[in-house]
């Protein structure tokens, strides 16, 4: 049966119940009312509730297990040995196991705690009317028994074995977000930055360490370097030692090549090789690599917070907060004209610290 009425602008009809526009496309809906409610299993079989209660418990073990993996993990694996990955390339275990314990305790207790809303908390459905937004101290009192009520209806107090899993499960995933910081913290640096992998110790045998290109490691002949030309600087033979990822860090150095009469400091020059000057890429603020140079003012800027250094000064700082110049690398060329170390840094390389000494 079809009825015909006025709603709003323009006519309507009225088509067994719907209210239905100008093109036939329904507009209002009469409330359907909620379809008839569906038991879970768990709702009227002990025994599933029982059994979705161990799966629970089991999933929130096994975050338990990863968070334990992630502190084994920690300790057990040092950050800067590499290992071959597949797809990735060269990796840390150390760092691939802290991510992978991390993700799959978090998972398993978000698992958790979904499996358990669905298998085993209150499954009724409410609706809530509008109503004005502070409610009423007999509404915030009878909110509060509702909420009590629900904590007894999730049977938080009856199953113990859920209780005591996710507390552990929540318990424990705090040390994965403190340990860090903790380990993080130490150890103090003693000698490590006044040590460098260009020390005589380190150097090939019977000669003096070349200077290599990085990322290639190629050696660098002196007349590559043309004058505005930068390079980013490794010693030879680095790739080889037990820890190449610290050693990178503190051994790092910048090389560029200068009009000699650029240079101001008599030091610089004869620690240079025709105008080639290398210095420590480490910013002696706190650390970050100094990674630009401006060709035309030759000053090298630590993108950090902006400290500023003037080749053409010995690398003196002109801006910023770093207090001291970049540690200079005394270097000359060998028999095949390959840009050599001369020697070790003379001053520990980096940030300043307490024990510098
Ligand atoms: S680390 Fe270079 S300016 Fe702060």
């Amino acid at each position: 049966m079809t009825d015909s009425t006025e709603f709003g602008k323009g006519a309507v009809r009225l088509d067994q119940g719907h209210v239905v526009g100008d093109g036939g496309i329904p507009e209002r809906f009469q409330n359907p009312g909620l379809p008839p409610h569906v038991h879970r299993l768990a709702d009227v079989d002990p025994r599933a509730a029982k059994r979705a209660e161990r799966q629970v418990a089991t999933l929130f073990l096994l975050s338990i297990l990863a968070t334990l993996a992630f502190v084994v993990a920690y300790f057990a694996f040092p950050v800067s040995k590499l290992v071959p990955v597949p797809f990735i390339g060269q990796a840390s275990p150390s760092h691939l196991l802290l991510g992978l314990t991390l993700a799959a305790s978090l998972f398993f207790i978000g698992a958790g705690a979904v499996h358990w809303a669905k298998t085993l908390m209150p499954d009724t459905e409410v609706v809530e009317q509008r109503h004005p937004l502070r409610s009423s101290a007999e509404e915030r009192e009878a909110f509060t028994e509702t909420l009590s009520a629900g904590g007894d209806a999730a049977q938080i107090n009856r199953r113990p074995l859920i209780k005591a899993t996710l507390g552990g499960a929540l318990g424990l995933f705090a040390i994965p977000l403190v340990l860090p910081v903790i380990g993080g913290l130490g150890p103090l640096p003693g000698n490590a930055l006044s040590t460098t992998f260009w020390d005589e110790n380190h150097w090939p045998k019977g000669r003096r360490p070349r200077l290599m290109r990085d990322p290639e490691m190629l050696p660098i002949k002196a007349d590559e370097v043309t004058i505005g030309s930068v390079f980013h600087v490794l010693p030879e033979g680095i790739d080889k030692a037990e820890h190449p990822l610290d050693e990178k860090g503190k051994a790092a150095v910048l090389l560029m090549r200068l009009n000699p009469e650029d240079l101001k400091v008599k030091k610089a020059r004869d620690w240079g090789y025709q105008g080639i000057v290398a210095y420590s890429k480490i910013c002696t603020h706190v650390g970050c690599p100094v990674g630009l140079y401006e060709q035309q003012t030759h000053h090298l800027l630590c993108p950090c917070h902006q400290s500023t250094f003037d080749v053409t000064q010995d690398c003196k700082v002109i801006f910023g907060p770093a207090h001291r110049p970049l540690p200079q690398l005394k270097i000359n060329v060998d028999d095949e004209g390959y840009l050599v170390a001369e020697s070790g840094f003379a001053e520990a390389v980096g940030p300043s610290f307490w024990e510098r000494g």
